[in-house]
């Protein structure tokens, strides 16, 4: 669905070149749930912004579902941000003198659609999100883990192929982090994909694939598998890309293939 080849992205701020992200190869498919991790600085945000087409790369290409989207023009992008992206940010950015409907129902208005037809959408993914009791509080009125839930409503109500997390749980507990990122699981088995910023370890459970950078390169990309004893475990994708590919692989390469697998996580 997204396909990124050899995407550079560079900052300059005042004589410095910062380049914050170095030749990035990627592939998301449908339905997947990413987590991007790394240390502080390694290109996170700058990739994920790149995703949701907020900046485009220096070099390389970006393409969703066949299409380029790194070079679009502004308005291109505003277009494809409106209706194929959901955005969630670490502070929700919710409008303070909306309500929680109507900061749900906004990019449904800003789109064209009446308020008859966008209120009751609105109402229906605040009940799914557990918050039907609290439509029309504004967000001073609601918790911190609310105001992220009403902001994964709001990232949903565009019923976007895409979903783009910038640390959703960073500033809730481990409770109501949990209730998102169980909620967002869901939406990935709907068959939309969920590519999320995390530097919780514990939130990796929840996801398909883990991607870690470092300097703005890809350290690695690994599938996310959960044992028997509820523990997970991590494998190289090409490893599992290449077995996949000849299926016909023989015991002894599988077996290699074991040892080289990637830690057991707790
Ligand atoms: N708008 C900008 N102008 C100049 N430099 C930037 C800009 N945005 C990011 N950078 C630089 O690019 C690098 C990558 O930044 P990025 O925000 O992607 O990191 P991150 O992995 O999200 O970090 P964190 O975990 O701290 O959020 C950093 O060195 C940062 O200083
Ligand atoms: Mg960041």
């Amino acid at each position: 669905m997204l396909e990124l080849t050899d995407v550079t992205k560079e900052y300059k701020v005042g004589g410095q070149v910062v380049r914050a992200l170095d030749g990035v190869s990627l592939r998301i498919e449908p339905g997947q749930f990413t987590a991007i991790v790394g240390p502080s600085g390694s290109g996170k945000s700058t990739l994920l912004h790149l995703l949701g087409a907020l900046d485009s790369p220096g070099t390389g290409s970006i393409r969703f579902q066949g299409a380029e989207i790194g070079g679009l023009d502004d308005d291109r992008q505003s277009e494809f941000r409106r209706h194929r992206v959901g955005f969630i940010f670490q502070f929700f950015n919710l409008l303070p003198t909306l309500s929680a409907w109507e900061n749900v129902a906004i990019p449904k208005l800003l789109d064209g659609t009446g308020l008859r037809k966008a209120k009751p959408r609105a109402l229906e993914l605040l009940d799914l999100v557990g918050l039907a009791d609290r439509a029309e509080h504004r967000p001073a009125e609601l918790s911190g883990g609310q105001m992220q839930r009403v902001a994964v409503a709001r990232a949903l109500i565009m019923d976007p192929p895409l979903i783009l997390a910038d640390e959703p749980t960073g500033n809730l507990d481990s409770k109501t982090g949990a209730s998102i990122l169980e909620l967002l699981g869901d939406i990935t088995r709907q068959g939309n994909s969920v590519v999320m910023v995390t530097h919780d370890m514990g939130a990796v459970r929840y996801c398909d694939r883990l991607v870690t950078l470092r300097d703005g390169k890809i350290r690695s990309n690994e599938r996310v598998e959960h044992t028997d004893n509820g523990e997970i475990r991590t494998m190289p994708v090409e490893l599992t890309e290449s077995m996949t590919d000849n299926a016909a692989a023989d015991s002894e390469t599988a077996g290699a293939d074991s040892e080289t697998a990637g830690a057991v996580r707790p």
